[in-house]
């Protein structure tokens, strides 16, 4: 008989990321959404509260302060029986341990590749952020090898508008975004300390950031500065080598339309690419991410099945290897061992 699937409550379905999340859950084998209305505890009402309660999970797919409010109101509520809390907002993400120090901390951040599966004793996994994702998977692994100046990165950032949500504002008309590109939230970005804190050896990141004209995906351009001797190749084979048994992530041999919005567009997948040196110095690294799906929804996905135990992948699009037919780096659709 198959065993009853875990229940995953959902506060946020009208929004973005709660829809796409809903989405995936309505069609995973092991897990059931459960939506609740309610901007607040009060707003929902008692028995609400206690049908979030009693489930398995609880997904915020919410803003930073509703977020804050809901998982303090479920603390408070939860008897014996706790459901694990899963935070789309970054309300939790600073709080979240840079991985050195992570065993202990009752909230994990919930970048897989890079964290692993949540440790014993978590009791929110903070989910990351679309640009903290999309950069963290493409320079982390470079500082962890001690290949790349830490304080001298330079990271462009641009995404489709769904990034923003769904909240009305004058950037975001049409006529402002059709056939347009201009930069927002320039140097107020509130991604970067998340990201410099958990790129962690000391990082500084100079970061700017494009609005596109798409509704969904994300793309990082990153220029480091290697340490003295390093090539492109040399980041590259870092890269494979680090994700041998991730195959969300895929580096391509070359920078180039592999790394299209478009090919990750409702996928689950980081596509890497190294591109050759600058005459600067400087050597561009890539990151293309689908913001709502690896940005919040599929990753979301992906840490409660690694937090219940299940196979990585499951209820997940399967890997996409070969954007735009662009060949893999050698090796790096890994060993295939693990899928984490
Ligand atoms: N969009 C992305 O690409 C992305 C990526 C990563 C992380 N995130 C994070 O995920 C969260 C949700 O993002 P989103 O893009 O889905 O936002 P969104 O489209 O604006 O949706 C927000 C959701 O929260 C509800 N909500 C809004 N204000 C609220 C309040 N004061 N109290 C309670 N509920 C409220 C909305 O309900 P109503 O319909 O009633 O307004 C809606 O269901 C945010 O914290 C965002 O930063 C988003």
């Amino acid at each position: 008989m198959r065993p009853a699937p875990f229940s995953v409550g959902i506060l946020g379905t009208s929004g973005y990321a709660g829809q796409v999340l809903h989405a995936l859950l309505m069609q995973h084998p092991c897990m059931r959404p459960v939506c609740i209305e309610g901007r607040s505890p009060t707003d929902a009402g008692p028995r609400e509260v206690e049908r979030l309660v009693a489930c398995d999970a609880v997904a915020l797919c919410l803003p930073r302060e509703a977020s804050k409010e809901w998982a303090a109101a479920l603390e408070l509520a939860a008897g014996a029986h706790r459901p694990k809390i899963i935070d789309l907002s970054d309300a939790f993400r600073l709080e979240a341990s840079p991985r050195e120090t992570a065993a202990g901390n009752p909230i994990h951040y919930g970048l897989p590749e890079l964290y692993g599966a949540p440790p014993p004793g978590t009791q929110l996994i903070a989910n990351p952020g679309c640009y903290p994702t999309a950069t963290l998977l493409a320079l982390r692994p470079l500082l962890e090898a001690d290949l790349i100046d830490a304080q001298k990165l330079v990271v462009h950032g641009a995404s489709g508008a769904s990034g923003a949500g769904k909240g009305l504002a004058e950037h975001l008309h049409f006529c402002n975004l059709s056939e347009n590109v201009f930069p927002y939230k320039v140097g107020e970005h509130r991604h970067q300390p998340e990201i410099e804190q958990h790129l962690g050896h000391g990082a500084q990141i100079s970061f700017v950031t494009t609005l596109l004209p798409l509704v969904r995906g994300l793309s990082v351009t990153a220029f480091v500065e290697p340490k003295a001797g390093v090539t492109p190749d040399q980041l590259r084979e870092a890269l494979v080598e680090r994700y041998l048994d991730h195959r969300w992530v895929t580096v391509l041999t070359e920078a180039g339309q592999g790394l299209g919005l478009r090919h990750v567009h409702g996928s689950h997948q980081g596509v890497l690419a190294v591109g050759p040196r600058q005459s600067g110095g400087h050597i561009p690294v890539f990151a293309s991410i689908d913001n709502l799906m690896r940005g919040a929804a599929s990753q979301a996905v992906h840490n409660l099945n690694l937090w219940f135990g299940l196979f990585a992948g499951l209820g997940l699009p399967a890997p996409l290897e070969n954007p735009a037919g662009i060949p893999a780096a050698a090796g790096s659709l890994g060993r295939g061992l693990m899928y984490a």
